[in-house]
């Protein structure tokens, strides 16, 4: 069983450990060409095989991807057909594959209102890959950052019946365990293709502290010398966390006072 051993950057002393992707852009790179917008999904999905392929080669452990929003209900009829059998195929296709290269794909998301064979052919890329461990490939489908956290509140519910009358001692650690992604570091690194700098509902809690990397880049053009550039970013961001680089814990108190001087 091939095991990753976490990155370090030459010039930092921070991990990449999760990266999470919104595949924007797949319609505009295919009306630009002329092409109806179903033929952008589908080179969409070779930009994500290939993303899986650098991810691995860059030692990165766990990738999260938006494939379909809680949101994307609201596309045409026909565009919602062909994602929902593009993704059935391309799971049922690429399976074998995936297994073989050491992935473990999770599924997250509100599966009620999905086809029931599109449902089966998750459960069992899930079974067949769970022993895998070199990188987590989660994908988002029917998800919404909204809906996690209120499945969550629904599951400790659930799990706890009598936390209602225990309401106060409720943490923000106690409550995460119950979201979708509870067992994974959250991401460090946040990229979102063609243009657009915003979350669209995705991993609302998880995506707290992580780094936000935008590129007008379009998702099917999303190459390797693109996935370099958002980890140069990413290298190059000082992370403190809420904290400060400044005003430093083991600074002397007059230290911290001439920094404070200089300030104010
Ligand atoms: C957003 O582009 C993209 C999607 C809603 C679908 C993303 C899906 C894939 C790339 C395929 C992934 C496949 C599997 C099996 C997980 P858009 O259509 O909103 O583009 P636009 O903003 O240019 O219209």
């Amino acid at each position: 069983m091939n095991t990753i051993v976490a990155n370090k950057f030459i010039n930092s002393n921070q991990t990449l450990t999760h990266i999470a992707v919104v595949m924007d852009g797949n319609g505009r790179w295919a009306e630009r060409r002329g092409y109806v917008r179903n033929q952008g999904h589908k080179i969409g999905v070779s930009s994500l095989k290939q993303l899986v392929k650098n991810c691995i080669n860059e030692r990165i452990q766990y990738l999260t991807v938006f494939a379909f929003s809680s949101e994307n209900w609201t596309r045409t009829e026909s565009e919602i057909v062909f994602l929902m059998t593009l993704f059935e195929r391309t799971i049922r296709a690429e399976l074998q594959g995936l297994a073989k290269q050491g992935i473990r794909l999770k599924f997250v998301g509100n599966n009620d209102s999905l086809p029931d064979s599109l449902v089966g052919a998750m459960r069992e890329a899930e079974q067949t890959t769970e022993s895998n461990n070199l990188l987590g490939l989660n994908i988002c489908f029917n998800y919404g950052g909204k809906w996690d956290i209120v499945q969550g509140i629904k599951k400790l519910l659930e799990n706890n019946p009598d936390v209602i009358k225990d309401y106060t001692k409720l943490t923000e650690q106690s409550f995460s365990q119950y979201l979708a992604l509870a067992d994974i570091p959250e991401p460090d690194l946040f990229i979102r293709t063609g243009g657009e700098q915003r979350l669209s509902n995705f991993l609302l809690w998880n995506l707290a502290y992580t780094e936000l990397y935008f590129t007008d880049i379009l998702w099917p053009d999303f190459d390797k010398g693109d996935l370099r550039e958002a980890i140069d970013f990413y290298v190059g961001r000082k992370r403190k966390f809420g904290g400060t680089v400044d005003f430093r814990v083991g600074a002397s108190e007059d230290e911290n006072n001439d920094q404070l001087s200089n300030i104010l």
